[in-house]
């Protein structure tokens, strides 16, 4: 098990287009997607994308259940792996909700997003798969994404009286269950 460090806001790392897999079922993807995944799992996040830990790849990985005390109320993402992934919007509607980034620690924003989408790529397999999704999921696809083009939430916010740390947002939640 290896919890590899997170990069934060301010790193030009997390600002590049990342770069397509193209080598897949390689013992150098499988070890890095288990460090991805003991990462996200030791700061309890829903997603985490390889940018985020420094590697210039299109790989994010996503999924949350009821026990992630960092979104008890969440509905339930299925564990994703998802390489080189295409996004395509269905519809115009668009919805904001609250959101956090590993890589943003402490800070919630509200975020518009599009509501439904379609989304494709390949598992770590070589796999190709795709989804329809909406909600908290298709949410969830959108910001993992962004990472893929240097994207942090904040730079998707319109409203930023809506920004803020979450200790003072949210005195419910403790400190080392949001980052
Ligand atoms: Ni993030």
């Amino acid at each position: 098990m290896t919890v590899r460090e997170i990069l934060k806001m301010g790193d030009p790392r997390l600002l590049r287009v990342a770069q397509p897999v193209t080598a897949f079922d390689s013992d150098e993807l499988h070890l890095l997607i288990t460090d991805m995944l003991d990462t996200m799992r030791a700061a309890s996040g829903a997603g985490l994308a390889a940018p985020q830990i420094g590697v210039d790849l299109q790989l994010v990985i996503f999924g949350s259940n009821a026990r992630n005390p960092r979104y008890p109320d969440r509905p339930v993402v299925p564990p994703t792996v998802l390489i080189n992934p295409v996004l395509t919007p269905l519809g115009d509607e668009q919805e904001s909700d609250w959101e956090g980034c590993l890589s943003v620690p402490g800070l919630r924003g509200v975020v518009p997003r599009w509501s439904r989408l379609h989304y494709s790529g390949y598992d770590q397999y070589g796999d190709p798969f795709e989804r329809t999704v909406d909600g908290f999921h298709a949410r969830v696809v959108q910001h993992e994404c962004d990472h893929l083009i240097g994207k942090l939430y904040p730079m998707r916010m319109q409203d930023f009286t809506q920004f803020g740390y979450t200790d003072v947002l949210f005195p419910g939640i403790a400190a080392d269950e949001d980052d």
